[in-house]
């Protein structure tokens, strides 16, 4: 609140004041990006790394079909057609070892999602990109301040992005950031982020006047969401610390249980420190996840499933998505329930949460639904 008033007491409630700026720098110094710039929302960072990549009608992205719809929405948005890659069911990421197969001459950025902000195989991913020339964007919503193999999540693409949305971790309301790994995106970058103007250079005394210079549009967000947000992120740290103690509460208090019931809990690999994002369960079968789903609902606690595979959506099939396409995405959406999980949650809440949980008798006959392999 003080952040706040203080923006309003400036008079400069637009955006690119102090508190954008404070920001960009932390996040900047704290990832070790080239440059990072504040957007409206990860959808709107999206969309600048499509325009900032040229992509155009008749080009191909890649990526997986388990994620939100702005990953491939910001790229159709620039003509581009989706082409939908399954996961691994460890950690629910892209699958490193379908890659190649979906690479055509056409293939003009790979875009992966760190699934609840656990890391995809990167290495992998990296060195199949670097030999095909193919530049990576890296939607990280869920993942800032996690990591992979010591390297910070959003710092391996040449382009990266981030969620402030309130559902995340650290959160303005509606928000976002792009982060710049390869310096030459920087100038276009600012330009597409103020309406294809080069107005940031006019703001820092580089230019005597602004005027129109490239496609662009209103990426920007307001002071008062990055006094919001600059406060957010000061308090990472304590943030962080909060939901890792949520997160290993209902590790611990579930792992018997689970194991028990044949209900697969969050993998995260040894060398990959996680964001706490999101703690989900995989029960054994669809049926199974819908009556755990009423049972909690009638105890007053909200769990909700997650993304609905992109290549089975009316706009998936649309371009040519078709049911067994990415066989693991389609089971995993179908079991997969997410626990209440939010920075305020307190002890006493979530033993309540535990407790309901291990009373839960799984249904012993799963009926499990084969994926059907049918090419239109
Ligand atoms: C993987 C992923 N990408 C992008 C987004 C969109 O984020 P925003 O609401 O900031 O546009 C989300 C939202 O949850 C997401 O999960």
């Amino acid at each position: 609140m003080r952040y706040i008033a203080e923006a309003v007491a400036s008079g400069q409630l637009s955006g690119n004041g102090p508190f954008t700026r404070r920001c960009q720098e932390l996040l900047q110094w704290e990832l070790g990006a080239a440059q990072v710039l504040l957007t409206t929302s990860c959808t709107h960072a999206l969309e600048m790394a499509a325009l900032l990549l040229d992509i155009r009608e008749g080009d191909e992205i890649i990526c997986p079909s388990f994620t939100f719809v702005s990953t491939a929405n910001a790229f159709v948005l620039r003509g581009a057609r989706p082409v939908f890659a399954d996961i691994r069911p460890d950690t629910l990421n892209l699958d490193e070892k379908n890659l190649s197969a979906l690479i055509t001459p056409r293939t003009k950025v790979l875009v992966v999602v760190h699934y609840a902000g656990v890391g995809c195989e990167m290495d992998a991913l990296v060195a199949v990109a670097r030999e095909r020339g193919i530049p990576i964007v890296e939607d990280n919503a869920c993942g800032l301040f996690g990591s992979y193999r010591g390297k910070y999540l959003g710092a391996f693409g040449d382009l990266a992005t981030l969620s402030f949305h309130e559902t995340k971790n650290v959160i303005c309301g509606e928000g976002g950031a792009l982060i710049i790994n390869d310096p030459q995106y920087i100038r276009r970058a600012e330009i597409i982020r103020e309406k294809g103007t080069n107005r940031s250079r006019f703001f820092r005394g580089e230019l005597d006047k602004y005027t129109w210079v490239d496609a662009g549009s209103s990426y920007l967000p307001s002071e008062l969401q990055a006094a919001f947000l600059c406060a957010q992120l000061e308090c990472r740290k304590e943030i962080d610390a909060a939901r890792s103690a949520i997160w290993r509460r209902y590790q611990e208090g579930l792992t018997e249980w689970a194991h028990c019931h044949g209900v697969q809990l969050p993998f995260v690999p040894h060398y990959c420190v996680q964001s706490h994002h999101m703690f989900y369960l995989l029960l054994p079968s669809e049926e199974a996840r819908e009556e755990l789903i009423r049972y909690l609902k009638i105890r007053g606690i909200l769990a909700v499933f997650h993304y609905v595979p992109l290549h089975l959506s009316e706009m998936g099939l649309r371009y040519g998505g078709y049911p067994g396409q990415c066989p693991v995405t389609e089971d995993v959406s179908d079991r997969l329930v997410r626990l209440p999980f939010y920075n305020a949650l307190s002890e006493i809440e979530q033993a309540e949460i535990v407790q309901a949980l291990t009373s839960f008798e799984v249904p012993r006959q799963p009926v499990r639904r084969e994926a059907i392999a049918s090419n239109p």
